[in-house]
């Protein structure tokens, strides 16, 4: 079955690592016949959050928020990647998450965590799995955690540590697993 999964990247530093992960992991998901949008704040450059999406009268919402809505509406997943930024999650991640909230629901999540050190991010990801079950877009049980994203993963988005391949392959079977589930299941309607 071919989903829709935006990658939510959630880094804008110019020396960022991270857009090696969103990299990664776009291309995996296209090689599966998947379409895997990249959702780059860094591109978007959307303020601090004033109004969310639906606080704007109907056809009145920036042409970003626009696009972003109807990309989400037809989605059947969210893979979210994160870095960790004194051990939460980065403010350009919750910032571009938060300008939307029902357009999210029904679906799952899936949370990639990294760093430039030992640990992978994996303090970020726990705040950030209450914050998309929040969401209404709860999160997979599998993390997929890249310490070290700098080596692990060349600037193209080319892994060049073997575990990852491994890693990658499970986690988005995973993925692909519940966003069916969950498609079949939104089409016979949802509670609200
Ligand atoms: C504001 C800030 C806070 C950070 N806090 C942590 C941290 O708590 N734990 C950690 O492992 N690395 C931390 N780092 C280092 C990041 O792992 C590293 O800078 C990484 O490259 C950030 O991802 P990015 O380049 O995609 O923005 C921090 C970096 C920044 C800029």
């Amino acid at each position: 079955m071919s989903l829709t999964v935006p990658v939510i990247l959630g880094s804008v530093r110019s020396d960022r690592i991270g857009i090696r992960a969103a990299r990664f992991l776009t291309a995996r998901l296209e090689a599966r016949g998947h379409e895997a949008p990249l959702v780059d704040p860094a591109e978007l450059k959307l303020p601090l959050l004033d109004r969310m999406y639906k606080e704007y009268p109907a056809g009145t919402a920036p042409e970003p928020l626009e696009r972003l809505a109807a990309l989400y509406r037809r989605s059947d997943a969210f893979l979210v990647v994160t870095a960790e930024y004194n051990h939460s999650v980065p403010p350009a991640l919750s910032n571009t998450l938060d300008y939307f909230l029902e357009e999210y629901f029904w679906r799952p999540s899936a949370i990639c965590c990294y760093s430039a050190g030992q640990f992978g991010g994996v303090r970020a990801a726990m705040p950030l799995r209450a914050i998309l079950a929040e969401m209404g877009m709860p999160s997979i049980p599998s993390l997929l955690p890249i310490p070290r994203l700098q080596t692990a993963i060349d600037p193209e988005g080319t892994p060049t540590a073997p575990w990852l391949d491994t890693s990658a392959a499970r986690f988005l079977d995973e993925l692909a697993w519940y966003a069916e589930a969950l498609r079949e299941r939104r089409l016979r309607g949802t509670p609200y």
